[in-house]
């Protein structure tokens, strides 16, 4: 059974929430949890392209796995957990590729957004969501507003974003509230900054995960992962399971994070 959990899914098993007593959480050390975990998930393409497959395959398999990850992080009770989806910069790719990508955001919140309702999820959306096909952003506003109301984990789901880009819109909107008169510059704080950002209301970032062995954040909360942990993977994305998951948990929870103090915090 521990195998079973460890190894990984079966292609037709559904994967439930686990439980705090479950065998997968056996080495977690509950005080010492990350409270929001950023996920880069890559190597969707190079997972599929190993196979023999076209790279939209990759992505197909990539979502699987979010479900997953997903289910792990309520597992968890994460404050947050926040993905990387789709980049400022991934418009440079062929476009075939890019209207995939589309469809399959469509048709994951198709599919997914009664059960992550019933999981108590608060889906959010953050990026230049005004730069995504018009149908898909309808979706987005109602998903995020039939979830306004959950208390669970805080899902964030990063869709044509870049940090440099929502830091950016984020000084526009304090520099038009100055220009209004509304706002004067010495109340431009830290605090005013992260409450301009598309994150406002998520604690900042403790633990950044990026699968598929490159050790990059390409544009991923620059602002918000100021302090944040690293955990690099070699596993590619389709194939990073909840065991991969808790490992990242495990590693975090023996990290001293000093913030710049002496002392172990
Ligand atoms: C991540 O996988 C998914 C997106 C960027 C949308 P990639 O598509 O980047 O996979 P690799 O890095 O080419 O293997
Ligand atoms: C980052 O991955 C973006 C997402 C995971 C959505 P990329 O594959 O686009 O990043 P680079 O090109 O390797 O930096
Ligand atoms: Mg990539």
């Amino acid at each position: 059974m521990l195998k079973k959990i460890l190894g990984g899914l079966g292609s037709s098993e559904k994967f439930e929430i686990p439980a705090h007593d479950s065998l997968l959480f056996k080495d977690i050390k509950w005080d010492r949890l990350p409270r929001h975990v950023a996920v880069i998930m890559d190597g969707n393409g190079r997972w599929a392209t190993g196979k023999g497959l076209l790279r939209t395959a990759g992505h197909t398999a990539g979502v699987k796995t979010l479900k997953n990850i997903l289910k792990t992080a309520i597992g968890l009770k994460l404050d947050a957990l926040t993905v990387y989806a789709f980049s400022t910069e991934n418009w440079k790719r062929p476009r075939p590729e890019v209207d995939f990508l589309m469809q399959l955001f469509s048709d994951y919140l198709k599919k997914e957004l009664q059960e992550m309702h019933e999981d108590n999820v608060q889906i959010h959306f953050i990026g230049r969501i005004d730069g995504l096909p018009a149908s898909l952003q309808k979706q987005m506003r109602e998903a995020e507003t039939l979830m306004q109301h959950n208390t669970g984990v805080k899902f964030n789901v990063a869709a044509n974003y870049g940090g440099q880009d929502e830091i950016l819109r984020a000084v526009q909107s304090l520099a038009a509230k100055v220009a209004a008169g509304e706002l004067r510059p010495e109340e431009i704080t830290e605090q005013a900054i992260d409450d301009a950002l598309d994150t406002r209301g998520n604690l900042p970032v403790d633990l950044v995960i990026r699968t598929s062995g490159d050790e990059r954040l390409s544009n991923f909360l620059l602002w918000q992962s100021a302090y944040a942990e690293f955990y690099f993977t070699k596993v590619n994305w389709p194939d990073f399971t909840p065991a991969d998951f808790v490992a990242a948990m495990v590693d975090f929870a023996g990290r001293n994070r000093r913030f710049g103090g002496l002392k172990n915090q």
